[in-house]
């Protein structure tokens, strides 16, 4: 997958895995990870599907519907990258910490929905639900802070409470801040996902 990498500037320092918005690139959520911690690592990645031209981490057959078989299949297309990204850049896949907005949000999402073990934490700005009707991978106590508009017109604000119950059910700690700005990723919800951080990690 195309991505860039940073190694981290202090020894036990997560990496950030920074998965962007449809139409976006491997350099967007980079000015994030210095706003919540500019010592981390950061492994940033660029989607993998192309709709007319925009990037993106799974297929939908329409806005806010997925192609489900294609997202299973990314989704682990993924989480290899992952193990194969850590053995070469040697930082600790156990310590990856996701930061996802929208498209980039919903893959981490489904990282949660399907593995245990694929991400230590997530932030997750204007999620919606990757999958319903299975059974989810256990995720014991994996802090996850969910970022949403209760106005969003694409990720609806039903789909941010079903989605944190879904993962609290699967053992996790998610939480939601909420914002009233639509869709956009703005500097207070980042600003909320920094002190998150600082306390959980
Ligand atoms: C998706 O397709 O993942 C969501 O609808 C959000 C987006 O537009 O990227």
């Amino acid at each position: 997958m195309i991505h860039v990498f940073k190694a981290a500037k202090q020894a036990n320092k997560p990496t950030f895995l920074l998965l962007h918005g449809t139409g976006g690139t491997e350099k967007d959520l980079i000015p994030l990870a210095d706003m919540i911690d500019p010592e981390a690592a950061v492994l940033s990645v660029r989607g993998n599907v192309s709709e007319h031209g925009m990037p993106r981490f799974f297929k939908r057959l329409a806005e806010g519907v997925f192609d489900e078989e294609d997202l299973i299949f990314r989704t682990g297309e993924l989480r290899d990258f992952l193990d194969e990204a850590a053995e070469k850049y040697e930082f600790d896949r156990d310590n990856i910490i996701a930061i996802g907005y929208s498209n980039g949000a919903n893959i981490a999402a489904s990282l949660l929905y399907h593995f245990s073990d694929s991400l230590k934490g997530a932030i997750l700005h204007h999620p919606m639900v990757p999958r319903r009707n299975i059974t989810l991978a256990k995720q014991q106590g994996t802090p996850i802070f969910i970022t949403a508009g209760d106005n969003d017109p694409i990720c609806p604000r039903s789909e941010a409470i079903e989605l944190e119950q879904m993962l609290r059910e699967a053992g996790a700690d998610a939480s939601i801040h909420w914002e009233s700005n639509g869709h956009s990723l703005t500097h207070t919800e980042v600003q909320a996902a920094a002190e998150w951080y600082r306390k959980h990690f």
